[in-house]
């Protein structure tokens, strides 16, 4: 016998905890997403599953909380973004693709800056939902954990920017760099380079996993089997962490005579620390770098780079995270991953010369 509807109206007169969404997921046995597409997209739901949550539906009397969703609806009108690092240009270009669609939508755009520290990303995740802002974009300093979990269950939606969610309930926007790195030594091993060295960084950050990851496959894919690949952890994932990598590393005997950098900071610390110790670029050392920022093409050796759309990264997870600040328990996650591209400049342009044997 199903029971009269209940809503959050019905818990003001008999102080019966309204039935949520999360009541009827627990009940049935299914995720939250899975009642959102009974509700809202019974097609992709099974038969078997979608009879079992409607069923469930009438046992608890739920209804749709449509006042929770305008209440969402009527948040301030501010998104949080929450970036590693705001010395780092990729991340202000993906910042102002953000703010170019927020603006757009009326928005304001509250700029975090977590470090890559756990703690300091728990604290403005605390403030950013004190805020009750519309939504929050971050980069995760480590896997998405239970900490962005509560933040969603509280209802505030959040969008991954520049991760991949293995969830499909959960939005993300990315791009491909295990493709990135693969792009990067394809290149350096094309141009006859045989000695590489990769610069990276804490191998928690995805970024430089997968990138290691693209740089292994491509040597794998060569099936040369004489190529030389040493693999270089940078201190910060800065042009600081790249001088304190460069020193080591073309110091060695037999040097590298290419490098790949995780991202373009380091490529211009490595960058310095050769023209430093008088080497030539790219006869005798190459070096490629990540992200493709402004700076890449403006220093002294032009820099190679896999490039990344960051403004679009940024417009394209906002929008996503408006959409679903929108239409709340309607909203379809979308995982999009964007390809990225390697632009070839001087400092890795071989042409008529060949690296050190
Ligand atoms: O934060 C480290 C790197 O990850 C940045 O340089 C950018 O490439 C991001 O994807």
């Amino acid at each position: 016998m199903p029971r009269q509807p209940r809503s959050a109206d019905d818990t003001l007169r008999t102080g019966a905890p309204a039935v949520s969404v999360h009541d009827v997921a627990r009940r049935a046995g299914v995720s939250l997403g899975t009642v959102s597409n009974a509700l809202n997209r019974p097609q992709v739901v099974s038969p078997d599953t979608l009879e079992r949550v409607r069923k469930t539906i009438d046992e608890l009397g739920y209804v749709r909380n449509e006042s929770a969703r305008q209440l969402r609806a009527g948040r301030s009108r501010t998104i949080g973004l929450v970036v590693l690092d705001v010395g780092n240009p990729f991340f202000i270009d993906v910042a102002r693709g953000v703010e170019d669609a927020a603006n757009a939508a009326g928005l304001a755009v509250i700029l975090c800056n977590s470090d890559a520290s756990t703690a300091k990303e728990d604290n403005y995740l605390d403030l950013l939902e004190q805020l009750r802002v519309r939504g929050v974009l971050i980069t995760p300093v480590d896997t998405v954990g239970p900490r962005l979990e509560a933040v969603r269950q509280r209802g505030t939606p959040v969008v991954l920017l520049d991760r991949h969610a293995r969830n499909k309930n959960q939005s993300s926007v990315w791009v491909d760099d295990v493709l990135g790195g693969e792009l990067a030594v394809d290149h350096l091993l094309e141009t006859g380079h045989k000695r590489i060295a990769f610069v990276g960084g804490a191998a928690k950050v995805k970024q430089v996993e997968d990138r290691l990851k693209g740089a292994q496959r491509a040597i794998r894919r060569s099936g040369k089997v004489d190529i030389e690949f040493g693999v270089h952890v940078a201190p910060s994932l800065n042009t600081v962490g790249g001088i304190a990598a460069a020193r080591q590393l073309l110091a060695m005997r037999p040097r590298p005579t290419a490098v790949f950098c995780v991202n373009d900071l380091i490529a211009l610390g490595v960058l310095q620390v050769a023209l430093e110790m008088g080497l030539r670029i790219p006869h005798d050392v190459a070096i490629v770098g990540y992200d493709d920022i402004e700076y890449a093409a403006a220093v002294s050796h032009p820099l190679s780079s896999v490039r990344q759309p960051r403004r679009l990264i940024g417009q394209t997870a906002a929008k996503l995270l408006m959409d679903e600040a929108e239409a709340g328990e309607d909203h379809r996650h979308q995982q999009i991953v964007f390809k990225p591209e390697l632009i070839i400049r001087q400092s890795t342009d071989m042409r008529g010369k060949t690296p050190r044997a």
